[in-house]
């Protein structure tokens, strides 16, 4: 049982987000499907809601199989896997077949039929990330059975949909084909088992293009949803509200670093790499060596001449800041390099401004707020990660205190 509840990922939902996913099954629905129906959470939230809906579902587990029948007898929920069972019988007759999930969020193989969902949901994915997870097929399975009868999908994704680098074709996929109308933050404090932050998509199938995304947050303690953003987003953008509730503090209209020409490099090496060609190279652990923020390089660091090319755009010299890119213990403190040269490792990232906006820039990663924009933007849930698009985004704080900072900001940019 411990172990179908990791490997099919029997984690059921908490009533609080069954009954947000119910609520958003089109008035116009006559049949609502959960391919991965567990104990039928989602079908007796539905069937709460109205009653006059046929319920069908899915199991691939007996004895959860059997806790469904129990649970919502009037269900047909088919014992067999929900990415490969035919679809109910007399089903493609109905007028709209709405469909809902909160699919297993597990690594699996997949078969070459469930590749070809994928394939007809997502016509243009290249990428090969994220094409061992049962989630995704679920996700094209949802959206090529609502779009049968152009309804809608109502699913829970984890939060790495919504705000990692590895699913960004994945969202430019659903924007461009369907329409995204809503992306609901679901904090991890719901699914007390897991602790995990999920995202709910709501998605138009009958519209091959999205427009206005709803961006919010469920409030876990009146079962409300607070909306963060509502606007146009560019395809594959993030969808989380985490990184909504930065632009909101600190508004889309400042200047930002790729505003006044700071370029960000990263190290080609890792840290062993680098070891193993002696480059000396530094290294996030060792930005902690900073006193009052800044770190002196020294001198004694060899650049040999058949190295100088290939390192040139990664160098770190002084004026330039140092941050790490990733990790899970690192400290997030910007650092500025107030002497000597060095290159730097893959995990960090070197800052540099021209001299007309390095002040303005220096002042923005020592500026109060870098460390809310930070926790907005970084991701990820066992290492954090920012990526150089994402920082190239960060607003000149200072700039927004400080008139000086402002017009100094402004010639540059
Ligand atoms: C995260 S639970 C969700 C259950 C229910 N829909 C809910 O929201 O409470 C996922 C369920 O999918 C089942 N499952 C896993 N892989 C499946 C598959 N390929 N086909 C059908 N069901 C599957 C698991 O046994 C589990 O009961």
């Amino acid at each position: 049982m411990q172990e179908n509840r990791k490997t099919l990922g029997q984690y059921m939902t908490p009533d609080l987000v069954a009954d947000l996913i119910a609520r958003h099954i089109p008035s116009d629905a006559k049949s609502v499907i959960d391919l991965a129906a567990g104990d039928c959470s989602l079908l007796r939230a539905a069937r709460k809601r109205r009653l006059d809906l046929e319920l069908f579902g899915y199991e691939i587990d007996s004895e959860m199989h059997q806790k469904a029948q129990v649970r919502l007898p009037l269900a047909k929920v088919s014992f067999t896997n929900g990415l490969t069972g035919r679809l109910p019988r007399g089903l493609r007759a109905h007028n709209k077949i709405a469909v809902v999930g909160n699919p297993p969020f597990v690594e699996f193989a997949p078969t070459d039929s469930m590749r070809k969902i994928l394939q007809k949901a997502f016509p243009n994915l290249t990428t090969k990330l994220g094409s061992r997870r049962a989630e995704v097929y679920f996700l094209a399975r949802s959206l090529l059975i609502a779009k049968t009868t152009g309804s809608t999908v109502a699913i829970l994704m984890p939060i790495s949909f919504a705000d990692g680098d590895i699913y960004t074709q994945y969202r430019a996929e659903l924007m461009k084909n369907y329409s995204i109308k809503k992306a609901i933050e679901i904090p991890e404090s719901v699914f007390v088992a897991t602790e995990a932050r999920t995202v709910l998509l709501i998605i138009d199938t009958s519209s091959n293009k999205t427009n206005q995304i709803d961006i919010g947050r469920l409030d876990v303690a009146t079962g409300k949803v607070k909306r963060i953003f509502k606007g146009e987003l560019h395809n594959g953008d993030r969808l989380d509200a985490r990184y909504y509730d930065g632009r909101a503090l600190f508004g889309s209209t400042t200047l930002n670093l790729k505003d006044v020409g700071v370029t960000v490099t990263r190290g080609h090496y890792s840290h062993k790499e680098s070891k193993t060609m002696e480059l000396g190279a530094i290294h996030t652990s060792d930005l902690a060596r900073a006193t009052h923020g800044k770190l002196s390089l020294g001198t004694e660091t060899q650049i040999f001449p058949n190295t100088a090319e290939l390192l040139d755009d990664t160098l770190a010299q002084a004026g330039d800041i140092l941050l790490p890119r990733t990790g899970s213990r690192v400290s997030w403190n910007p650092v500025i390099v107030s002497s000597g040269c060095a290159p730097i490792t893959d995990h960090v990232f070197r800052i540099r401004a021209p001299s007309t906006s390095i002040e303005a820039v220096k002042n923005a990663f020592m500026h109060p707020s870098f460390t809310a924009w930070l926790k907005c933007t970084a991701k990820g849930v066992c290492a954090t990660v920012l990526t150089k698009r994402e920082l190239l985004t960060m607003p000149l704080f200072a700039d927004l205190s400080s008139p000086q900072n402002s017009n100094q900001a402004m010639v540059t940019s």
